[in-house]
């Protein structure tokens, strides 16, 4: 056997091998194809019987011991890599953190979100509608023909529609979203519809473009008891005072007869208003019985169906729950207002997952 096939200096070259790719030249100049060893393992056949019993006995163990000391060095060239990996990404936790900005989640947005879900946990769905409606769907189906002074009561933006087309607005309310809801479905309906809504009035306490929620509730049985009761209900969740003082007003809608407004009790100290009780009252929202023209227009049936309607603004009831002074805050993209406003994404929870 060559000297070079030496156990001693075999294990003295694989520990000097200082790296993977060392380690792999020597592999092959022992076991690679035409290396030391497999060149003695091919001239096996030249022997005799006897001679190769005893060489290849040898030559086995040879192998083996190779093949083991290749292994336990590759372990420890790997092992050291991986140290050395360790330390230089090592992260120092005592830097300085960069800067970085949270957003808030708008108190639209946030009292939407609550509305949703005090009026979901009442059953109803939410339902939206395109921004630019029919006029049809905006006022005639509502009970309002063109030409009806009752159309004077919304300031609209009008939008010419082509020639052969029917008008469009902006619609001014989210009652459309009713006319929709019910040309498309059957009874019985509970929805809710958030949204945004337009009318050419623009001061302290109006603005071109708001919010509102509107609902709708159509079965056979329902009536003014229980739309008063679903407002009380939702009314006294939304601004968590159990004993809300609230009054019912008789008032006008032409899609909805008889019809009612809301109001609530408020007091106002030193320029603050406290909601909830006292002797001045503020209006929240329009409601009523869905008048039976407007079922007739979307095809149901109003000897046989009957339910209630009701629309608030969202700005409104946002104002007065989260005491903000001046409307036109909402829409100025303020950064330090919504700073001082807003709500951190991670305080909302909601028990309908929203
Ligand atoms: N759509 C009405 C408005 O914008 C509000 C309302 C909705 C009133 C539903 C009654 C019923 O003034």
């Amino acid at each position: 056997m060559s000297s070079t096939l030496d156990k001693n200096d075999i294990a003295n070259k694989i520990d000097k091998a200082s790296s993977l790719d060392k380690l792999e030249e020597l592999r092959i100049y022992y076991l690679g194809k035409k290396g030391l060893l497999t060149s003695e393992m091919k001239s096996l056949s030249l022997l005799s019987v006897e001679e190769k019993k005893e060489k290849g006995q040898k030559l086995n163990i040879l192998k083996k011991f190779l093949d083991n000391e290749l292994l336990k060095k590759k372990n420890i060239i790997e092992n050291i890599a991986i140290d050395e990996k360790i330390k230089s990404e090592k992260i120092d936790v005592t830097l300085p953190s960069r800067n970085f900005f949270t957003g808030k989640i708008h108190p639209i947005s946030q009292s939407i979100y609550k509305i949703i879900d005090i009026f979901a946990s009442m059953g109803f769905s939410v339902e939206s509608g395109p921004d630019i409606e029919t006029d049809f769907n905006n006022f005639t189906a509502l009970n309002i023909p063109s030409h009806h002074p009752a159309r004077e009561m919304q300031d609209t933006f009008y939008i010419g529609g082509e020639s052969n087309e029917e008008d469009r607005v902006l619609r001014t309310h989210t009652s459309p979203v009713q006319v929709r809801s019910m040309l498309d479905s059957k009874p019985p309906i509970r929805i809710i519809v958030p949204g945004r809504t337009y009318r050419s009035d623009s001061d302290a306490t109006h603005t071109p473009m708001f919010h509102q929620i509107e609902g709708l509730l159509i079965d056979e049985t329902s009536t003014m008891a229980h739309l008063k009761g679903c407002l009380i209900d939702f009314l006294k969740e939304f601004f968590e005072i159990d004993d809300l003082q609230y009054r019912f007003r008789p008032s006008y809608f032409p899609f909805t007869e008889p019809s009612a407004e809301m109001d609530i009790a408020f007091t106002k100290k030193n320029n603050v208003i406290n909601i909830g009780e006292g002797n001045e009252w503020l209006e929240i929202l329009g409601c009523g019985m869905v008048n039976p023209r407007v079922l007739e227009n979307c095809n149901i049936d109003s000897n046989k169906y009957q339910g209630f309607a009701f629309g608030m603004g969202i700005e409104r009831l946002s104002m007065l729950k989260y005491g903000i002074t001046d409307m036109r805050g909402f829409f100025d993209c303020d950064f330090r207002w919504i700073n001082h406003y807003g709500f951190s994404p991670l305080d909302f929870s909601s028990s309908s997952g929203i």
